[in-house]
């Protein structure tokens, strides 16, 4: 329905976890390529201090299960505050991105954007994580179109772009399936890894410390690149490998700067990045094929995603069942 999409001038979103991640994602193409200022919100902190009410807003709900509570009472509370509200430009207008149409969240919301990644069996999301990245590029395209935020040429352009990365990706993991094999032999024994990306690609870094947290059960963080020098920097030494998020485009300069200043505190740097100038500053890298920044993070996330694959493999962690989730 255009006149819905027409009418809406801001989006919240809430989700937990990995969904969070691919919110933030999502929001990044929601107010950056859509033109919707945009906002993400931990369920479990929009529950008790949500923000004041605003006018002609979308509500967006990501749980791959749909069964997460917090997302679920948050969704709840917000429709009723608005119902409440009782004046229809603050009316609730809700769309909830699931991996699981037959959940609770199926059931109580009628606005589904369903993912179809197949179940999830294991707890690390991580095939829904990229449907929940697609569903949002397929949300940001449409508001993009209607709100014409961009121009038709750069719509289609990104779009053909999009259909035509699916090969590109099946070798993707091919190759860095075979590449993280071989670096988790190197990783398994360290205790803190630093992620750092920028842009599109920082909720990517903060996806990949999660994912090697709980399944591999090392300490990880990521940060946005350019904050690392504002405390983080002073835990880098030779035994905290920085991995690093650097996608040609907007912030590439930038990453590699900051990069820089890890690789002058001795750190052991390995890139996510096409082989160009300046990533000859990586100790390692893990190569990316060369896509449009817009759609970086469904080819970044795959290496990280398949080294904590392997690291916790070699371990010798049962990487679908972690302890304590
Ligand atoms: O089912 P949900 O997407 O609502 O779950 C939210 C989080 O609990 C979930 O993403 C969690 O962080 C996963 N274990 C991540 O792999």
């Amino acid at each position: 329905d255009t006149n819905f999409f027409e009418s809406i001038e801001r989006i919240e979103i809430i989700a937990c976890g990995t969904s969070k991640h691919a919110a933030m994602v999502g929001s990044f193409l929601l107010e950056q390529f859509s033109g919707i200022p945009t906002h993400v919100f931990y369920a479990s902190e929009f529950r008790y201090s949500p923000p004041p009410l605003a006018p002609n807003t979308l509500t967006i709900g990501v749980t791959q299960s749909g069964e997460t509570a917090d997302t679920l009472a948050a969704l709840n509370m917000e429709i009723k505050r608005r119902e409440q509200f009782g004046n229809d430009l603050y009316k609730p207008n809700v769309i909830a991105i699931t991996n699981r149409v037959e959940s609770s969240i199926g059931r109580q919301i009628s606005n589904i954007i369903d993912v179809s990644a197949g179940i999830e069996i294991g707890v690390a999301a991580t095939k829904t994580f990229f449907g929940q990245l697609l569903s949002f590029y397929g949300l940001a395209i449409t508001f993009a179109q209607i709100k014409k935020s961009k121009s038709t040429q750069e719509i289609n352009k990104l779009i053909s772009e999009l259909t035509s990365l699916p090969p590109i990706l099946k070798e993707l993991v091919n190759t860095h399936n075979a590449i993280s094999e071989k670096l988790a032999h190197d990783f398994s024994d360290i205790k803190d890894v630093i992620f750092l990306g920028r842009g599109i690609n920082y909720p990517i870094a903060l996806e990949g410390a999660l994912k090697l947290k709980e399944i591999s059960y090392i300490h990880a963080a990521g940060y946005p690149a350019g904050e690392m020098k504002h405390g983080p920097i002073a835990l880098l030494d030779k035994k905290v490998p920085v991995i690093s998020i650097a996608t040609p485009g907007k912030v590439f300069e930038k990453v590699i700067s900051n990069a820089q200043e890890a690789k002058a505190r001795d750190a052991f740097l390995i890139g996510i990045s096409p082989k160009s100038d300046g990533t000859e500053i990586f100790d390692y890298l893990m190569p990316l094929p060369v896509i449009d920044e817009w759609l970086s993070p469904l080819a970044s996330i795959i290496p990280l995603q398949l080294l904590s694959y392997h690291i916790a493999a070699h371990r010798g962690l049962d990487v679908d069942q972690p302890r304590n989730l």
